[in-house]
């Protein structure tokens, strides 16, 4: 059967844009998948490491961050109720810590460069508004294939963004969506106007890491000066990331610097 998408994701337009940054590089959109970052995982472990943004319409198995499902816009809603879509590429920074930040910083602004709509950075990658969520992040890496003998990984950078509106049923966060401030755009042009900028982010981090990216982080974040709980218990006041993109949290304890992934933080009075 045909797992094309049916829809226009001006691949030609975005390949244009992105392959004299990445030659080789391919777009390709699916109608169905089961997670376009499993795909991409999958393709790196079997040696297929090229560049490539893989698109689709809908997941039966997303995935999120520390192990959850990631569920999209109801299926039952148009196809472009929510955007979906996993960047695949081999890379070889000096120090990957902070590259998720990075990547956040990069898909805040696309979404609102102006920050009139209060699209915030909630640590280490979650993009928020007024405490609600608007774009998930999924960052994985595999190890380069046939031991190659460079420094790179194979890095896959997992999006996704709510498009249409939708229901907070079930979700940890409540949502938001793309349409309260931009009714009517579709998950293709909004994929049209975060790529190129993100492609741009992930090199400009392969050779200068995230320093370049800490204040522009720190201008978005959303936790900054709150009071917040981690998922191990531990609670106290947000002071914002370091240049090495950890967070620090001022505990009982003194200044804690928090940089695992296995962690969760939530703003206080905010369920886990
Ligand atoms: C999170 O908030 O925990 C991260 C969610 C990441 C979701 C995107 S949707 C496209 C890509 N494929 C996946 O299975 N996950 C990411």
């Amino acid at each position: 059967m045909d797992n094309s998408s049916t829809a226009d994701w001006f691949q030609d337009r975005i390949a244009a844009a992105i392959t004299p940054l990445l030659p080789g590089f391919a777009v390709e959109a699916v109608a169905e998948i089961d997670s376009t970052n499993t795909e991409l995982m999958r393709r790196a472990r079997a040696g297929r490491v090229e560049p490539v943004l893989l698109v689709t319409e809908r997941q039966t198995a997303g995935r999120g961050r520390l192990g959850r499902p990631w569920q999209s816009g109801d299926a039952r809603q148009e196809a472009s109720a929510s955007l979906m879509f996993s960047l695949g590429l081999p890379l070889a920074p000096a120090d990957w810590s902070g590259l998720s930040l990075a990547v956040g910083v990069s898909v805040a602004e696309s979404l609102d460069p102006s920050g009139a709509q209060k699209v915030g950075l909630k640590w280490p990658n979650d993009v928020w508004v007024n405490d609600r969520k608007l774009v998930g992040i999924l960052v994985e890496t595999a190890l380069p294939a046939n031991g190659r003998p460079d420094a790179s990984r194979y890095l896959v950078i997992g999006i996704g963004v709510n498009i249409g509106a939708r229901e907070a049923d079930g979700m940890r966060t409540p949502p938001a969506w793309v349409h309260q401030w931009r009714p009517g755009v579709s998950a293709p042009e909004v994929l049209g106007e975060l790529v190129l900028p993100l492609v741009r982010t992930v090199l400009d981090f392969e050779t200068r890491g995230f320093a370049p990216f800490a204040e522009r982080f720190a201008a978005r974040d959303v936790l900054r000066g709150r009071e917040v709980t981690l998922s191990d218990g531990t609670a106290g006041l947000c002071e914002g990331v370091t240049w090495g993109g950890e967070l620090q949290v001022r505990t009982d304890a003194g200044l804690q610097l928090i940089s695992s992934d296995e962690v969760s933080v939530r703003p206080r009075g905010m369920a886990f």
